[in-house]
């Protein structure tokens, strides 16, 4: 009888706080033991010269989610989950997205349906509250949070998904009342629809046009009146999606007031710029994101927002779309900016591109690195100390990342089902070689081994800025 279902022995582990050289022991699927010299395991795996890493927590993806014009991510939850892992992602945070006229529960029990059968790795469910009659304020909200669906993302944007102030205050309110934290898509619709009237009808309807249409004051004006809103409920909010320098100003500003405003920003805004979207013909609907990507000034601001803290959260927004008529071109080929659905995938390659990129070339340490990639989220959204880091106690899903391994990347190389990588090409420094989730081995050198609805849904507790103790 060994002390140990699995011993990960001579690596370099790093948590969010610290980074030193440990064993570290496993058994029934949680860390039990992280020491030097620990006594044999069932299973060993020697992790010299790599680094053990907690698997990422990616706490904003759109999987098996109706867009707002109707159509179906490319993604359900096994590929979207199995592409996760693959990515060194242990735990997703998808959306349970209530569309107008929908009960919230009933949309809640569907998505459960649909991630139990299918996901491979962890899961939680964040909301889309697009429809806050009276009955979800005052009991479907209110009990779904009582049951540990404790955040939940709104639009400020998108004519089907938007809500005016007067509602986004309501909804503040019961977050308020209820103990939860709201994620704002903060954009100004009628900025948005006003110029993107103006570029139809002058014609101009390639993919590029999106960026003139979603300009960044629209972002800035939002961002700050949804820190006003929350400023005046007196509740923490998330704004998500963060694209450039504008919309960080305002956040920068209200957290220096100290205000509770936590801020999320995703690859897209590191590594695409408004000029991927002009490219012949509607190629450059591959990169058609809302918000989306700017130029090169802002890609530094957000790296810098990184380096400084203004973000907590680096998640994938990875709303998935194929570049044919199921998805990116479901409208036909002469379709305009304004009916392309928005999103970009990132699921497999947020973390491999912010490992590369951020710790590869100096511009932060590893710790950050880990807190960027799982622990933050985890904290934020209530299921820390589970997930989101190696501790005796904690779900033993890790990843070993080799730190030399050079890697090009290709759309054949990815597991999600999309069929495109707006990454293609890049060469990254830094690959996850072997993925646990609650200590089994999903993913080994690029060999799967996860089955389907293996995934365990995990329910958030209080979140992060609303306990007493948050760092
Ligand atoms: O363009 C985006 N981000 N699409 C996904 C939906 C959203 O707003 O996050
Ligand atoms: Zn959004
Ligand atoms: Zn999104």
């Amino acid at each position: 009888m060994t002390a140990f279902d699995l011993v990960i022995r001579n690596g370099t582990v790093a948590t969010a706080g610290d980074v030193g050289a440990a064993d570290v022991g496993v058994r029934d699927g949680r860390v039990v033991a992280l020491g030097e010299g620990l006594a044999r395991g069932a299973k060993e795996i020697d992790a010299r010269g790599r680094l053990v890493l907690p698997g990422g927590v990616d706490s904003h993806c759109h999987i098996e989610q109706k867009s707002s014009g109707g159509l179906m991510t490319a993604d359900d939850f096994h590929s979207g989950t199995l592409s996760a892992a693959c990515g060194a992602t242990t735990t997703v945070i998808p959306f349970a997205c209530q569309h107008r006229g929908q009960s919230l529960r009933a949309v809640v029990e569907d998505y459960h349906r649909l991630a139990a059968e299918k996901a491979v790795i962890d899961y939680a469910f964040h909301l889309i509250v697009s429809d806050p009659t009276p009955q979800v304020l005052g009991q479907e909200l209110p009990s779904l949070i009582r049951d540990g669906y404790t955040s939940f993302k709104i639009y400020m944007t998108y004519d089907v998904l938007k809500l005016d102030d007067r509602q986004v205050l309501d909804i503040l309110g019961v977050a308020k009342t209820e103990g939860a934290i709201v994620m704002i898509h903060a954009e100004n619709n009628d900025v948005i629809a006003w110029l993107s009237e103006r570029l139809l009808a002058a014609g101009k309807i390639a993919p590029k046009y999106h960026a003139q249409a979603h300009v960044a004051p629209a972002e800035r004006e939002a961002t700050h009146r949804a820190i006003t809103l929350a400023e005046v409920v007196d509740v923490p909010i998330l704004i998500v999606h963060v694209s450039g320098a504008e919309a960080i100003e305002q956040i920068r500003w209200a957290q220096g007031k100290g205000l509770k405003i936590f801020a999320e920003t995703c690859p897209q805004y590191l590594f695409l710029t408004a000029a991927d979207m002009d490219k012949p013909g509607l190629e450059g609907a591959k990169f058609m994101c809302s918000p989306p990507p700017r130029d090169a000034a802002n890609q530094e601001h957000v790296w810098r927002g990184l380096t400084t803290g203004v973000f907590h959260v680096f998640s994938s927004d990875h709303a998935p779309y194929r570049y044919d008529g199921t998805g990116k071109l479901a409208k036909g080929e002469g379709t305009t900016f304004k009916n392309v659905a928005n999103g970009v995938p990132g699921l497999e390659l947020r973390l491999p591109l912010l490992f590369s990129e951020g710790f590869g070339r100096g511009r932060f340490d590893l710790s950050r690195f880990v807190a960027l990639a799982a622990t933050n989220a985890a904290k934020l959204y209530g299921l820390y100390p589970r997930k989101g880091t190696i501790a005796v106690g904690a779900d033993a899903d890790i990843a070993i990342w080799d730190p030399e391994r050079r890697v090009n990347v290709t759309a054949a190389m990815l597991h999600d089902n999309v069929g495109y990588t707006p990454y293609e090409g890049r060469a990254l420094t830094g690959w996850p070689v072997t993925v646990l989730s609650r200590g089994e081995i999903v993913v080994d050198e690029g060999r799967v081994s996860a089955a389907r609805g293996r995934g365990k849904y995990q329910t958030c507790g209080v979140p992060g800025p609303l306990a007493k103790a948050f760092a």
